[in-house]
């Protein structure tokens, strides 16, 4: 269980993280989705007791971070952006040693039983700079689990793998979640939507939305842009588009090419197309433009009055994308 209320860092005069707030439950896998600089390795370091916050609070598995870290480290598994391997130890005295570090009693079965955890008891004698690195990315799980902690901090663990790494990587830590708590870092929107129950977009050290995966999906494909290039000089283009139904607005304008955006779910190629060649211009290109996720930070960290309330999840359907 892991409880953040109004949570600020400042480096110096740097705020990284503001005002955040949120929670996970018992079981739940929450995705801290946003991109490099955003605040989410911060957040983390603060979360497992690493670092004490400039002001807010939090709670992890029932301790404050700050008045009790011991308690907190105990009960916490973090993977760290960039795990300290030692190369030339063996996975297993590896593990060893950082059960003993960690004083765990039963060290070695806990090391059998963190091995077992991420599928790699027949390697528990190979040296760690004989891995590869999805491997190594499984021992910092392991090493993570040793004292088989409540809740799980993974910061960007699929970071550097190779796409058949990654795919394994996430399904370890599908079958890890449970009655864990996991909250997990990403840049990679699908992997957010693949792997967590509830999703937190962060940009900018701020929370800017919180989704479910299927809510995440709908903003991706519900609404559309559209470019579209005429011949000439285009005078006259924006208004005749802007005009047609089932088109929202035009987004920009640059001479002969524009981009609209349409009302969600429409495809209004055909009658843009027909709109265009019956005014007279001649229709060079006119596309669909995906939703990247860079698209979505743009549009939900937009501060025009004139965007609609972000923060409220009932608010979708009104989403411009
Ligand atoms: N030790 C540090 N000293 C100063 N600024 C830092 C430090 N660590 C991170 N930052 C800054 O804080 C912001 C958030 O960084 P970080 O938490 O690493 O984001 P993320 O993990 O989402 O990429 C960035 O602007 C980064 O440059
Ligand atoms: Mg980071």
């Amino acid at each position: 269980m892991i409880q953040v209320d109004g949570l600020t860092k400042d480096y110096g005069p740097r705020r990284a993280i503001d005002n955040l707030s949120f929670h996970a439950e018992k079981g739940e896998i929450l995705g801290f989705l946003g991109p490099n600089g955003a605040g989410k390795t911060t957040t983390m370091r603060i979360l497992t007791g690493y670092m004490p916050p400039s002001s807010g609070k939090a709670m992890v598995a029932g301790y404050d971070v700050v008045d009790q870290s011991l308690e907190v480290r105990r009960r916490v598994g973090y993977l760290p952006e960039t795990v300290p391997l030692y190369p030339d130890m063996t996975v297993y005295d590896y593990l060893k040693f950082m059960a003993d570090l960690r004083h765990l009693p039963s060290a070695e079965e806990r090391v059998d039983e963190a091995l077992e955890m991420v599928h790699m008891e027949d390697r528990a004698d190979g040296y760690i700079a004989n891995l590869s690195k999805g491997m190594r990315q499984r021992v910092g799980l392991a090493q993570a689990l040793l004292h088989s902690p409540e809740v799980l901090i993974l910061d960007e663990p699929t970071i550097g793998l190779d796409p058949a790494q990654i795919l394994d990587v996430r399904n370890l830590i599908r079958g890890l979640a449970g009655e864990r708590t996991v909250l997990l870092s990403t840049h990679i929107l699908s992997e957010a939507q693949q792997l967590c129950n509830r999703v937190l977009i962060i940009n900018k050290g701020r929370i800017v939305a919180e989704d479910s995966p299927a809510q995440l999906q709908a903003r991706l494909s519900g609404a559309q842009r559209v470019s579209v290039t005429v011949g000439g000089d285009g005078d006259g283009l924006v208004n005749l588009v802007a005009s047609i139904s089932g088109v929202a607005g035009v987004l920009s304008a640059k001479g002969n090419s524009l981009e609209i955006e349409t009302v969600p779910g429409l495809d209004v190629r055909a009658s843009v197309a027909r709109a265009i060649v019956e005014a007279g211009y001649d229709l060079l290109e006119l596309r669909n433009i995906g939703m990247s996720l860079e698209d979505i930070f743009i549009e939900l960290t937009r501060e025009s009055p004139a965007a609609p309330e972000m923060a409220e999840s009932e608010d979708l359907e009104s989403f411009e994308e």
